[in-house]
């Protein structure tokens, strides 16, 4: 596999746009791990950011990640608290495990501080619901990373059913999922319970929700009947490619596949499964039915959650029954990556004001169902879904 973190992201060249540069801001990132790296290679491309601050729990770790990619002048430190209270950042990308999502954010915005939150929102609910509580108390940004949102090819899913192609949509199936991707040997963080908190579906069954919940307008979630396991990550025997099965079965405290079964407002049944190992090599298309139309989404192993073959619309036509190719597109038009194009839609957010790309107001419901299958699974029976009032 490469070293270079961004080769995992379609296109990702780090060239810069046309952008205002007498007008820096001061970033800084906290969590100086594996995807901090796609972070500060894309913000050392952008003429209008400077990074002036790196924070990591583990001593040297931001040092070293700071000499690895030539970072010049910036200040260090201990965690994300002395990073914020040195007062002299406008904005933060958060890149910590799912553990540690919700307390840097909060204490960022709860400071004046803008924040990227990489994705998971958080682990829990109630965590997703004190975030969002601290961002309209401070009336700073908070945007969290979904960077397939800034593919064309998952904005042409939302235009379909904007389009009105499909009629009502009544039933959403999510695809994809892994047959044997837990990932290790890249340090325990995802796999702990102390710190990735959820597995598959924090790593990537939230994508594959955002991918179907964005297109139909993100519905309020209503009730979930839900099911976690652990049956891969926990058996040494999974690991026998890997280098050392028995700590990675020991330690692993997460779950590695999920179904759900959830209502969504509006009349639409969304069903959900997402896995990072099983005995199967895909659980298939992701599918969305309305009543005058099925869309078909090509199977993907999620891992950033863009898919790279054509659509297929599915209809009838005067008596006939049709379907049709949607071409897949460049992942964008700018020929920027994916990555790219989320931390600049953010540094543009923080400078111009406006509405992120990826509102929490959202996302809260990404959260939500995830919260719920957990919830669900726990009790053995379905759950109403109570967000309460932010
Ligand atoms: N957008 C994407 O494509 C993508 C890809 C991979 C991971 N992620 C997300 O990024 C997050 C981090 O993943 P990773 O693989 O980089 O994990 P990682 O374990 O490699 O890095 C996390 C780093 O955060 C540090 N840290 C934890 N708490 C801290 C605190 N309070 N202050 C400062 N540093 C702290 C840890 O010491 C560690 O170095 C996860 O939530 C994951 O879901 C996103």
């Amino acid at each position: 596999m490469s070293d270079n973190v961004l080769d995992r992201f379609d296109g990702n060249f780090s060239e810069e746009a046309a952008v205002d540069a007498s007008r820096k801001v001061k970033v800084g990132i906290i969590g100086t791990g594996w995807i901090a790296e796609a972070h500060i290679q894309q913000y050392l491309a952008m003429e209008d950011v400077e990074v002036v601050a790196l924070a990591d729990i583990v001593p040297g770790k931001a040092e070293a990640f700071a000499k690895k990619f030539g970072v010049v002048g910036a200040k260090y430190y201990p965690s994300h608290k002395e990073l914020i209270d040195a007062g002299e950042v406008e904005a933060v990308s958060i890149c910590t495990y799912n553990c540690q999502h919700a307390e840097p954010a909060i204490y960022a915005l709860n400071h004046g501080v803008n924040v990227m939150l990489e994705k998971p929102f958080t682990v829990t609910l109630e965590e997703a619901v004190e975030v969002m509580k601290a961002e309209k108390a401070s009336g700073k940004l908070l945007t969290i990373g979904f960077q397939p949102r800034m593919s064309e090819n998952m904005k042409m899913i939302k235009k379909i059913v904007e389009s009105g192609e499909l009629g009502k949509i009544y039933y959403l199936k999510a695809g994809g999922g892994r047959r044997h991707g837990i990932p290790t040997p890249y340090g325990t963080t995802f796999i702990e319970k102390d710190t990735g908190g959820i597995g598959a579906m924090g790593d990537i069954g939230c994508y594959s929700l955002d991918m179907l919940l964005n297109a139909v307008g993100y519905p309020k979630p209503l009730t979930v009947t839900g099911y976690t396991s652990d049956f891969f990550g926990t058996n040494p025997e999974y690991y026998t490619q890997d280098d050392k099965p028995a700590e990675y079965a020991e330690k692993f405290g997460v779950d590695d596949f999920a179904a759900g079964f959830i209502r969504l407002e509006g009349g639409i049944m969304l069903d959900f499964m997402i896995s990072w190992a099983m005995h199967m090599d895909t659980i298939g298309d992701a599918i969305i039915l309305g009543t005058k139309g099925g869309l078909r989404i090509p199977s993907t192993d999620c891992w950033n959650g863009e898919f790279s073959t054509p659509l297929t619309i599915y209809k009838d036509v005067a008596g006939k029954r049709v379907e049709y190719k949607i071409p897949h597109q460049a992942p964008t038009k700018n020929g920027k990556g994916l990555f790219f194009n989320k931390l600049r839609e953010f540094v543009d957010a923080v400078k111009n004001g406006g509405e992120p790309t990826v509102p929490s107001s959202q996302i809260i419901y990404n959260q939500a169902i995830i919260d719920g299958i957990i919830k669900s699974n726990a009790i053995g029976k379905e759950i109403e879904i109570e967000i309460p009032e932010i």
